[in-house]
């Protein structure tokens, strides 16, 4: 009697592990699971990669010399309530003559800290940045002005700009 339970009880063991072996094989017949995970990566991969060099390959000379300083002398109009350009100084320090002027370097104007200790040039390619978003590339600024988010009109502004610097 017992020995006749036992053997029910592995017997059925041995068929239950015998059915979920050909489930699996059967599942991985079917599914295919190690050639679909290499499939997926793949496209996954590459666009990724494909991203991240489109971003930094603005090149913002090219993109200024191809602007249109007219229309820059529009966009203006958003600035000049605080910055002259006719060698004054007003809210902002004056703009004329600022393409590849030392950042911070008007004399008799008061600049924040952050601007004055930011050193480097205002050529175009930083200009193009600061423009965007004056707060985020030069934090602490005292520039009360959010950006400007179109990379044309940012373009054609300082292609304004530098028409002022004779
Ligand atoms: C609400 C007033 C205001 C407006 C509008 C404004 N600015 Fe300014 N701007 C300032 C002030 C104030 C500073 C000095 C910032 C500091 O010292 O942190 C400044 C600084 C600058 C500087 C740095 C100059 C230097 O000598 O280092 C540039 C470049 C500049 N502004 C460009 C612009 C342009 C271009 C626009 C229009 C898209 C503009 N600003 C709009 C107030 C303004």
């Amino acid at each position: 009697m017992n020995t006749m339970e036992i053997t029910k009880i592995v017997g059925a063991f041995c068929g239950s592990l015998l059915v979920f072996l050909l489930i699996g094989t059967f599942a991985g017949a079917i599914f295919d699971t190690s050639s679909e995970a290499v499939a997926f990566s793949i496209p996954v991969e590459s666009a990724e990669g494909g991203d991240a060099p489109a971003e930094e390959a603005v090149d913002v000379p090219a993109l200024v010399a191809a602007a249109d300083a007219g229309k820059g002398e529009a966009v203006f109009k958003k600035c000049a309530a605080c910055h002259k350009v006719d060698g004054n100084n007003a809210v902002g320090p004056h703009l004329d003559g600022v393409v590849n002027r030392p950042v911070g370097s008007i004399d008799g104007f008061k600049y924040s800290a952050p601007m004055a200790g930011h050193g480097g040039t205002w050529d175009e390619a930083s200009l193009y940045q600061f423009l965007q978003s004056p707060k985020a590339y030069v934090p602490g600024t005292a520039m009360a002005f959010a950006g400007l988010p179109k990379s044309e009109d940012r373009a054609n502004l300082i292609a304004y700009l530098a028409t002022l610097n004779q």
